[in-house]
């Protein structure tokens, strides 16, 4: 089996290698390595995994894309890569549309015209649900908000409604996947992820918060808090959704040019002030952190509904969100 993952050298991009490197052939991974500290995760995977190619390339530009497709016959395509900040995606959406637009329409093309029908996945986000003004939200107690109407959470069927210029690049690819299904029988399946987080995560102020609030504050800097700190959303720690991405390749047939919802779901959310609460416990000390403004397109409360990957998966997270926030700490620790 050979694999292509697009961001192979990313935070999801790494433990899909992590997993896959093990049981596949070959691995090809193709990343451009502009997400910061990437190179450490490339570092990482080149040490320890010999089956390993990179190729460092821009999914952006056809032509590169196209010579990957030309060069090598997949089984199966990650497709990862991705400008993944709604603020970035403010500053210049023409660059976000470029890398998440066009650039999963390329890697499809890409397959495409070289006739490959490899299984192909893509990484998609809640976000193409929007800032979901109309869905009540409740202060639960002073600690986070929650549904009033969702106690399952949001499922697949919830109309699509993208808001900000990455939540429009992003659903473009995941409508897209879903077409090349029915148009071309192609074999893709789409994963709207809530909130991924886990080794290997470099996470910053604007993308991969559990991982950036347990950076920053391992380092002993304080926090900012957009918004009221009460927001909620569901987290899955990364192995989870690896064992996902894995059923859903190994179902291919079944699964073909359907849309799942991949998060952690009602029984694993997460509040910002309770995530600090955890923190301070296992640090032993007060952390400091300031109050922002709310950033576009911040939903209040983000929970995903997963009964649908649980029922034709029989998939259910494994960590629940202690568990995985431990595991994240003992990575974190090591840098
Ligand atoms: N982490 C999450 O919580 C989350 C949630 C929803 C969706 N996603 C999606 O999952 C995917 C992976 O996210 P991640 O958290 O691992 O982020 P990440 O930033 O760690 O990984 C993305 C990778 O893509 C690479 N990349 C960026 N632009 C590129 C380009 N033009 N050409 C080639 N490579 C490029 C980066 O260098 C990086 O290695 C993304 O598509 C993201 O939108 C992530």
């Amino acid at each position: 089996m050979k694999a292509l993952v697009t961001g192979g050298a990313g935070f999801i991009g790494t433990n899909v290698v992590k997993h896959f490197a093990l049981k596949y052939d070959e691995i090809i991974i193709f990343d451009n390595l502009s997400r910061k500290n990437t190179e450490k995760n490339l570092e990482f995977i080149q040490k320890n995994f010999k089956n390993v190619t990179f190729i460092k390339g821009d999914v952006s530009i056809w032509g590169e894309v196209k010579k990957v497709f030309e060069d090598h016959k997949f089984d199966v395509v990650f497709h990862l890569a991705a400008q993944v900040a709604v603020t970035t995606s403010v500053e210049d959406p023409r660059t976000d549309f470029n890398i998440n637009a066009l650039g999963a329409f390329n890697v499809l093309e890409g397959a495409r015209i070289t006739g490959q029908k490899p299984v192909m996945l893509y990484s998609s986000t809640n976000k193409v649900y929007g800032g979901m003004e109309k869905v009540k939200v409740i202060k639960k107690d002073n600690k986070h908000y929650g549904y009033k109407d969702f106690p399952e959470g949001i499922s697949e069927n919830f109309p699509l409604d993208f808001h900000s210029p990455y939540g429009c690049s992003k659903g473009t690819g995941d409508q897209y996947f879903i077409d090349y299904a029915r148009i071309y029988g192609f074999k893709t399946v789409v994963f709207r992820q809530s909130c991924i987080y886990g080794d290997h995560q470099f996470g910053n102020e604007d993308q991969g918060w559990v991982a950036h609030f347990l950076i920053a504050t391992n380092n002993g800097q304080a926090l900012n808090i957009y918004g009221d700190g009460l927001q909620v959303r569901d987290v899955l720690y990364v192995k989870d959704l690896v064992l996902l991405y894995e059923k859903a390749i190994n179902n291919i047939e079944t699964v073909k040019g359907q849309v799942f919802n991949a998060g952690g779901g009602k029984n694993n959310t997460l509040s910002l002030l309770e995530f600090i609460d955890i923190i301070e416990k296992k640090l032993g000390h007060k952390i400091e952190y300031s109050f922002e403004e709310w950033r576009p397109g911040d939903q209040k409360v983000y929970i995903s509904n997963i009964a649908k990957a649980k029922k034709v998966f029989d998939w259910s997270p494994q960590y629940n969100a202690n568990a995985g926030i431990d595991a994240l700490y003992e990575w974190v620790k090591e840098l």
